[in-house]
């Protein structure tokens, strides 16, 4: 009693607040918004509405506890991304220096076994199928560890990597793709590198699954601290269920969800745009 509104820790209006409190007193609009109150150090979800012609009344409901539950969320999905990407650059470690190496001895030894064997026709042909099998199987593994985390990552940086995964998409999905990079892009950091491979990764199998688009381009640019890479499709674009609405969009499988986790970890921008005509996904990412 004896207060004035703008006394109440409740009240005390942001400079968008006041404006938007003179559209619904005069307008007769109802806004609905999520603000932060830094006196009360909490959040509030506030409903607008006028009750009468050149009134205002407010609607609090406090979604503190909602916010720091979505906070931990999206940080534990943070870290269960980095969690996983080491877990795959050890996994394909290990497949490339254990199974890889005992599959290359045993080539090597099948090769020499050869030489003996030349004078027996039966022999040596059993011979020419086991090292065939071999060099299968040497191929096989090497492949699978590289997608699984490609070492010229770490090694040769990510344009290398990027330059072997198109290439190799290109002949297993039979879609044209291009890759339009600056020469002069230099090495960024170990996180952004594997991000990027990743939502690259991520967004050309998207492409293969779900546009029917023939050809498929990514592009990277750089705008002093800014990154930006555009995997474009021309395809039949998002479904329409997804297309304007980004929660549905992100609801409806893991990929675009982990790829806007990466983004938000680093501090980027995710954005989508897709039509009848084709779809485009573009992240910018802040790099040092
Ligand atoms: N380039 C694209 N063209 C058309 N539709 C797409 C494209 N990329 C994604 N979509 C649509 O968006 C949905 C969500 O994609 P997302 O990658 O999140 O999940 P998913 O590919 O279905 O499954 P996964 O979790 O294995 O990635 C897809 O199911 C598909 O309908
Ligand atoms: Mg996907």
């Amino acid at each position: 009693m004896g207060k004035r509104s703008s006394d109440s820790p409740y009240l005390q209006w942001t400079a968008a607040e006041r404006t938007s409190n003179y559209d619904v007193a005069l307008k007769g609009v109802s806004i609905e918004y999520e603000s932060f109150n830094p006196a009360l150090e909490r959040w509030y979800e506030t409903r607008a509405f006028s009750p009468r012609y050149g009134q205002f009344a407010h609607l609090f409901a406090d979604i503190t506890e909602r916010k720091k539950t979505e906070e931990a969320i999206r940080n534990l999905s943070a870290r269960l991304l980095r969690v996983q990407d080491d877990a795959l650059r050890r996994l394909a470690r290990e497949l490339h220096d254990t199974v890889a190496q005992s599959l290359a001895g045993l080539r090597m030894n099948l090769g020499v076994m050869k030489r003996f064997t030349a004078s027996d026709g039966r022999a040596a042909e059993v011979l020419d199928d086991s090292i065939t099998a071999a060099d299968n199987a040497i191929t096989e593994i090497r492949t699978l560890s590289y997608l699984l985390h490609p070492p010229m990552i770490d090694e040769a940086g990510l344009l290398k990597a990027l330059r072997w995964y198109v290439d190799g998409f290109e002949r297993r999905s039979g879609i044209t793709a291009a890759l339009n990079v600056p020469d002069d892009l230099g090495r960024l950091s170990r996180n952004v590198e594997t991000s990027v491979f990743r939502v690259v990764q991520e967004s050309l199998t998207n492409i293969q699954r779900h546009a029917g688009s023939a050809t498929a381009s990514v592009s990277l640019s750089r705008f002093g601290d800014r990154l930006c890479v555009e995997i474009a499709d021309r395809g039949s674009g998002l479904p329409a269920v997804v297309r304007d609405n980004r929660d549905a969009l992100l609801a409806s499988g893991v990929g675009i969800a982990g790829i806007n986790e990466r983004v938000r970890e680093l501090g980027g921008e995710l954005t989508i745009h897709s039509t009848d005509e084709g779809t485009t996904l573009r992240v910018t990412l802040p790099v040092a």
